[in-house]
């Protein structure tokens, strides 16, 4: 049998992790890591840091957590390092956002204000809300890549970081038209040499990170690694790459019942969904372009997930509306409303009303740190290229061009889960349960009396 697991190499010394883009989202990541590690905060909505994984079978009972299971960098391990338009250390950063109050963050002010963003490459043409006033200049595109690559080098050095992970926590840019550019490896390197229009940002920072090896995830829609020239170079330096946008609020919530509505073979008339949020990512999706790029990925969720040229009856004819207004009031305290119509027996109609007040940066800040482990775990792994057993942390999994992205968060999870027990050597589970009540298979029928379980443990025996 291949082991996998005596191939991965150890997670040893510092990890730096990159951030283009240091707003609401990372500085939320980064204020929450340096305050667990002094033990003034949880890391809840984290998989790496809080769940467990089962192994084998039901009665063996073994259920550690994801962390003692996977060698993980540790969070003690990371540092942190960044680019952005505005010269906001992460302290200051953190206060604008007001997604933790002043007080929260005390403890660990000093270290925050230390964190200052590099200066960043911009380009107004894919951002139209926000005026940038610290950022590079370059002849070329591909010059701002070198000096992007000159500023990781840099930081590596500073830190004495022995591996790095880059995680783009950067604005909703416009998409780019489809180019000739985003084709193939020598196509993007011919046209970064003349700034070619249909390169964002975002492709310029994706484009230095993998040229050094470093896995890239991608938390916002931008196409930024999702194009076959990225994952080209991806392929060649063995790097991996995921993508896109942080599946949060909604989407979550949508991903979450619209697996409900297909298993119990519900019909959908309608989802009619509308957000405010008043954070400057809601000013950045303010302007119609970025918007654009948002809807797009928000749309596409449910007719991946209850397949209408499969259930046509069903599902054939729903109406999808997404809607998101920025309202300054609310800063990142969002609220959703969805009104889902549906239909069952005789096609009799009933409503579903969800009202989520969400904190966008609070269900995003997990994510973007199981990421930043995972992808390290991944590269250290072997694996290369898109990471689709990632898809459970994006509202629009990047995935083969052939195939359809997996929205079932259900179903995301399990390819998680199943993924590190392949990249473990343990059994992957199908949890049909069929075993357990085969003489054949000479399992010990009937099972084993469970051991009594310590108070508390409950939930880690019926682990999944
Ligand atoms: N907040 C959430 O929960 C959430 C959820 C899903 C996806 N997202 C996406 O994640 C991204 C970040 O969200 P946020 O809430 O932290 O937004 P934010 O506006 O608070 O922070 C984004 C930061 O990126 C900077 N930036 C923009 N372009 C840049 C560039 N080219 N180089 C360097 N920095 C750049 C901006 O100046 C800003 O400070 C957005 O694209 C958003 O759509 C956010």
């Amino acid at each position: 049998m291949n082991r996998h697991s005596n191939r991965i190499a150890p997670a040893k010394g510092r990890l730096g992790v990159l951030l283009p883009g240091m707003g609401a989202i990372t500085s939320t990541v980064i204020a929450g890591i340096l305050l667990a590690r002094k033990g003034k905060g949880r890391l809840i909505g984290s998989l790496t840091q809080m769940q467990t994984i089962r192994l084998g079978k039901r009665y063996e009972h073994r259920a550690p957590l994801i962390k003692d299971f996977v060698p993980l960098a540790g969070i003690n391990d990371l540092v942190f390092g960044g680019w952005d338009l505005f010269p906001d250390n992460m302290y200051e950063a953190a206060v604008k956002a007001g997604v933790l109050g002043r007080w929260t963050i005390e403890p660990v002010r000093q270290s925050l204000e230390a964190i200052r963003p590099m200066t960043a490459v911009w380009d107004p043409a894919f951002l139209k809300n926000l005026k940038a006033t610290h950022f590079k200049k370059g002849r070329t595109k591909m010059d701002l890549a070198q000096q992007l690559m000159d500023d990781i080098r840099a930081f590596q050095k500073r830190t004495g970081a022995d591996r790095l992970v880059m995680l783009w926590c950067g604005s909703t840019e416009i998409l780019p038209a489809p180019s000739p550019a985003h084709e193939s490896l020598t196509a993007l390197e011919k046209g970064l040499r003349a700034n070619d229009p249909s390169i964002p940002p975002s492709m310029i920072y994706a484009y230095a990170a993998l040229k050094l090896g470093i896995p890239y995830g991608n938390g916002a829609p931008n196409l930024s690694v999702d194009v076959p020239a990225m994952t080209e170079l991806a392929e060649k330096t063995g790097t991996p790459v995921m993508g896109k946008d942080f599946k949060t609020g909604q989407t979550l919530m949508k991903t979450t019942i619209a697996p409900m509505l297909k298993a119990r073979m519900l019909a959908l008339r309608g989802w009619y969904s509308t957000n405010i949020l008043g954070n400057r990512d809601g000013e950045v999706l303010d302007d119609p372009g970025s918007f654009k790029t948002k809807e797009k990925s928000k749309m596409s969720v449910l007719h991946t997930i209850l397949e209408p040229d499969l259930y046509p009856q069903l599902y054939g004819q729903f109406h999808h509306k997404v809607r998101i207004d920025y309202y300054p009031p609310r800063g990142d305290a969002k609220e959703g409303w969805d009104n889902i119509d549906i239909a069952g027996w005789l096609d009799m109609p009933m409503q579903i009303k969800i009202n989520f007040l969400c904190r966008d940066s609070i269900l995003a800040a997990p994510i973007a740190l199981d990421l930043v482990l995972f992808l390290d775990l991944a590269k250290r792994a072997g694996l290369k290229g898109i990471q689709e057993w990632l898809s459970f942390y994006f509202k629009s999994p990047q995935c083969r061009p052939d195939l359809d992205p997996e929205h079932d968060i259900f179903i995301q999870h399990l390819k998680l889960k199943n993924t590190l027990r392949l990249l473990m050597d343990e059994e992957v589970l199908d949890h049909s349960g069929l075993d357990y009540y085969d003489p054949e298979k000479g399992l010990p029928t009937p099972a084993p009396a469970a051991k009594p379980l310590a108070k508390g443990k409950r939930e880690t025996a019926r682990a999944r």
